[in-house]
């Protein structure tokens, strides 16, 4: 029995496992239904993007990491923002307090977003954010650090990520309720078409509810479905369908559990190909293409014998080029206990460069395809992930499902199992509930000063001090005018932004037209 989902792994698989016309189920690489892999040569010829998420402190502090990561030979930046960025507050709010600089990088207004990307060219680098409910209002102030580079937005490569649905489910940093937060999404998608085409403009997540305790089979079903929901929004909204789909994007979890991750990669792009070209009628094989960034299972990295999370990295990690990732962020080994040390996050890096330049993998196409356990296990991912979305959208859309509590009981029931099955002993966890350690040898975590706090307020004051005050008020007025009627709220946001309008500014005049979400509790 496979632990992560209660699939039957047999002990042994055969032809009689394969689907009669295996050749017609896989297509060929870069091909319709892209089974195996989005790109007709794949890593053949570049590697995938090495994009480690990063950022901690002032953007000062976050900028000088970024510069030791490219340096490392990271290929993509990936922007971690501190909570009260990511809920559209201001660094000195009081409800900041406590977590400026903790969990990702301060950024309360341009001059923020300008320290954070000094002296790098954001023509030559793709940068990944990870902002939801506030993700166009720090798109807009990377455009315009951007623009101030002299960097047209038809020139900007990178991903916003956008996903608001998966935040109701598993992670919470959601500011509006959903059909506001579905209108600023299609916004988002309508802007970046005419002024950053090139910007993809969601990366629709699995992740976090796969942290969460989802399975993987539920990992891709409601990610699938929320994917659904987006397009459902985005056409209803007045979009074709070709025009916005080529720049969605997705994003899963590595597991350690290797056969599985990589069957379920596979599920996915064939299951999303389907759904685009027969429910969508998308016609442009890039809107076909499911494009997808992995990250490691941060919930499997254990405090306990840390050094040990560098052999579960490496098997995830594995996992995720053979099921033919994008782009891909592996965890440091030391992150069940702080945030990473420059060194342990250099050693992330390396693991990857390992699998790139040392394993070979890289010289073919989809490695395990015609594997007998791979293809058995893509099928049976595919079929129990399909009829899982067809039990979101009995309750109506995705959004009445989540408001009816039902990914996230689903998500709650997987979580409970596993920790059951750890508790039990069943799922062994190395270093934890087997192959204990007599001592811990010492460590010593990296420490974010908690003196940021007041240094962000100082540059905050003076921000505000500095600017024309009446000019941002009066952008911000244009911003809820536009939020009131129907036209797209991303041109006023950008003029307020341009005006040294805050983040906190800025959501807080959407807040005062849309409302927030309350989460409907369900016992
Ligand atoms: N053949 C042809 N073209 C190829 C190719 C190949 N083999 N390989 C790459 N290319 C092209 C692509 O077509 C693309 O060009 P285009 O943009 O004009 O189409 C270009 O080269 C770049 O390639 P990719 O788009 O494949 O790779 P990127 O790295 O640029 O993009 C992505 C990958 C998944 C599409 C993108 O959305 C991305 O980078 N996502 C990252 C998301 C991320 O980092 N999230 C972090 C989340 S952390 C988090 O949530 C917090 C915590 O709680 C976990």
């Amino acid at each position: 029995m496979n632990a992560e989902s209660g699939f039957e792994i047999k002990p042994v698989y055969d032809s009689g496992d394969l689907p009669d016309d295996l050749g017609g189920k896989l297509g060929r690489p870069g091909e319709y239904p892209y089974t195996r892999g989005v790109y007709p040569t794949m890593y053949t010829k570049r590697p995938w993007t090495m994009r480690q998420y990063a950022g901690f402190g002032t953007a000062a502090e976050s900028n000088a990491r970024y510069h030791q990561l490219l340096k490392a030979g990271t290929m993509g930046l990936s922007v971690a923002f501190d909570l009260p960025t990511q809920m559209g507050y201001d660094s000195d709010e009081p409800i900041a307090h406590g977590e400026v600089g903790k969990v990702g990088v301060a950024i309360d207004s341009i001059d923020d977003m300008r320290r954070l990307f000094r002296d790098i060219p954001l023509d030559k680098v793709s940068t990944s954010m990870t902002i939801n409910a506030p993700g166009s209002v720090l798109l807009l102030l990377y455009q315009l650090v951007a623009e101030e580079q002299g960097v047209p937005g038809s020139a900007l490569q990178g991903t916003i990520q956008n996903d608001i649905l998966k935040e109701y489910i598993a992670r919470g940093t959601y500011i509006f309720p959903p059909k506001p937060s579905l209108r600023l999404v299609a916004d988002t998608f309508a802007y970046c078409r005419a002024e950053i085409p090139k910007w993809n403009t969601i990366s629709i997540s699995g992740y976090h509810m796969a942290e969460a305790g989802a399975s993987p089979a539920q990992e891709i079903a409601f990610t699938l479905a929320n994917g659904i929901e987006y397009v459902r929004a985005a056409i209803a909204a007045g979009l074709a369908v070709d025009d916005f789909a080529p720049r969605l994007s997705f994003f899963f979890v590595a597991r350690t559990t290797l056969l599985e991750e990589i069957a379920k990669f596979r599920a996915a792009r064939r299951m999303w190909a389907r759904i685009m070209r027969d429910e969508f009628g998308a016609k442009n094989p890039k809107s076909q293409m499911l494009r997808f960034h992995t990250q490691t299972a941060g919930v499997q990295l254990t405090a306990q014998q840390p050094e040990v999370n560098l052999v579960r990295v490496a098997v995830q990690a594995l996992g995720a080029v053979a099921g033919g990732t994008q782009s891909l962020h592996t965890n440091a080994y030391d992150e069940a206990i702080a945030l990473p040390t420059e060194k342990s996050a250099r050693l992330a890096l390396r693991t990857q460069q390992v699998l790139a330049y040392e394993t070979g993998l890289v010289d073919t196409v989809d490695p395990f395809a015609g594997s007998y356990v791979i293809e058995a296990m893509t099928d049976e991912v595919e079929a129990a992930a399909t009829a899982l979305i067809e039990r979101v959208f009995s309750h109506g859309s995705a959004v009445d499902a989540i408001e009816q509590g039902f990914q996230k009981q689903e998500i709650e029931t997987s979580a409970y199992r596993i920790s059951q099955e750890i508790d039990g002993g069943e799922r062994v966890v190395v270093g934890v509930n087997r192959f204990g350690a007599d001592e811990e040898e010492k460590y010593e975590p990296l420490r974010v000063d908690p003196k940021i706090e007041a240094d962000q307020a100082a540059r905050l004051a003076t921000l505000r001090a500095e600017r024309d005050g009446a000019a941002v008020e009066a952008a911000l007025a244009d911003l809820r005018k536009a939020a009131e009627g129907t036209d797209n709220v991303l041109p006023p946001m950008r003029e307020a932004l341009r005006r040294r309008a805050t983040v906190g500014e800025v959501c807080h005049t959407l807040r005062g037209v849309w409302g927030v979400y309350h989460p409907v509790e369900h016992f």
